[in-house]
């Protein structure tokens, strides 16, 4: 590279950044002191993350049920308690992952797509939904294929604003792809009764390939910059304990097992097939089971005294009936609330605790190889 050409890159990605700024944030914080710390960032050689977009299930969600009539939905009391003091959408008390990695990569939170006052940081996840789109196709969600439609529109919008591909791909070249899919399809899977599903292995081929054949799709409109999310104990998940009648407690390791081996693959197709795919690609895997077994194992030394129950719901664990909701499921009281949140692993029958999101997040992004691989969420950041 020439001189000239890396004074005009860096030109372009300032260019770039003010300009993702302007539809992020709002023009009047593109101000003088953010540009000239820009200035210093790029002379100083640092890199930056220009946008966000996040694609998956509720574990990421941050409101897109709310903008249709999905069933599945958490934008009542008292789901966003902590963080927000109102409810959002998101499926926990507070923040979810994409929160807290929108902090640390000081781009705003990314918004829902129906919902999206911006174009370079929005999250298409939706409750619920599953690679399949028969995975809780009755309860209304937006399956993950159609995610990816919804991201190839906001693309468009981008190559209208900025009248330019080659910028585009730029600016998608500098952002996050991230992604947690899979565990609607596991859970459904491992529920179903009929005798002549495929074999677990078979059907974990499946969801791989279509991941596979997603990430290609996105690489193809410029992203070069992938986190994908692992699956957490789905067998020590309240929801599954209550459903299956478990009297003591104990988790259900035929659905952890089902997990494992999901994980197994998703991280063969990350750190082994990807790279070799496509060229320049960075992809890089969440750790979450290994994060959180040790937590249902033995939390208490980090103040998780409760990891079995369900923070808040009704019944068998309070897993019985979302939170929020009724013993016959209309919206209201009673329904149990506990004292101490931050002592529970699970805030509702399916989903962590804010707590547990912040303390996995905080691992992902700087933690080691136990967390995440081949490199933390900074460092891929930093490349
Ligand atoms: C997964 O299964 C579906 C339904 O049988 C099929 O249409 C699809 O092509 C499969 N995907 C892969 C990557 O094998």
């Amino acid at each position: 590279m020439t001189a000239n050409t890396r004074m005009a890159m860096g030109t372009l990605r300032l260019l770039a950044f003010c300009m993702g700024l302007f539809f992020v944030l709002s023009p009047a914080r593109c101000d003088s002191t953010e540009f000239d710390t820009i200035i210093q960032g790029v002379t100083e050689g640092r890199t930056f993350t220009l946008g966000m977009f996040v694609f998956g299930d509720s574990v990421l969600d941050a409101g897109t049920n709310n903008y249709f009539p999905s069933l599945l939905k958490a934008n009542f009391k008292p789901y966003g308690q902590t963080a927000f003091s109102k409810p959002t959408g998101r499926f926990t008390n507070g923040k979810t992952y994409a929160d807290f990695f929108a902090d640390n990569l000081r781009v705003k939170s990314p918004e829902p797509y129906l919902a999206r006052t911006g174009t370079f940081s929005v999250n298409y996840a939706s409750g619920g939904s599953g690679l399949l789109r028969t995975t809780n196709a009755a309860n209304q969600v937006i399956p993950f294929p159609d995610q990816l439609l919804q991201f190839a529109q906001t693309r468009l919008t981008m190559i209208q604003t900025l009248n330019s591909e080659k910028l585009v791909q730029l600016v998608l070249s500098k952002s996050l792809f991230l992604i947690n899919i899979g565990g609607n399809d596991l859970v459904t899977y491992f529920f179903d009764p009929s005798p002549g599903k495929p074999p677990l292995d078979v059907f974990i081929a499946n969801l791989t390939g279509e991941i596979e054949k997603s990430v290609r799709v996105l690489y193809q409109a410029g992203g070069r910059k992938f986190m994908l999310l692992g699956l957490g104990p789905i067998g020590c998940i309240p929801a599954v304990l209550a459903g299956l009648q478990i009297p003591d407690g104990k988790c259900v390791e035929p659905a952890n097992d089902v997990a494992r081996v999901f994980n197994a693959a998703l991280e063969e197709l990350v750190l082994q097939k990807l790279p070799k795919m496509f060229k320049d690609i960075q992809a890089i895997v969440g750790r979450p089971f290994d994060i959180l077994r040790p937590l249902a194992d033995h939390g208490e030394a980090q103040g998780f005294t409760e990891g079995v129950k369900a923070c808040c719901g009704y019944g068998l664990y309070n897993a019985e009936v979302q939170c929020g909701l009724a013993p016959d499921k209309i919206l209201n009281p009673p329904y149990n609330v506990c004292k101490n949140v931050d002592a529970y692993l699970f805030w509702d029958y399916f989903h962590p605790t804010e707590r547990v999101y912040s303390i996995g997040a905080q691992q992902f992004w700087n933690g080691g190889l136990d967390a995440v691989a081949p490199m933390n969420l900074r460092a891929l950041m930093e490349l």
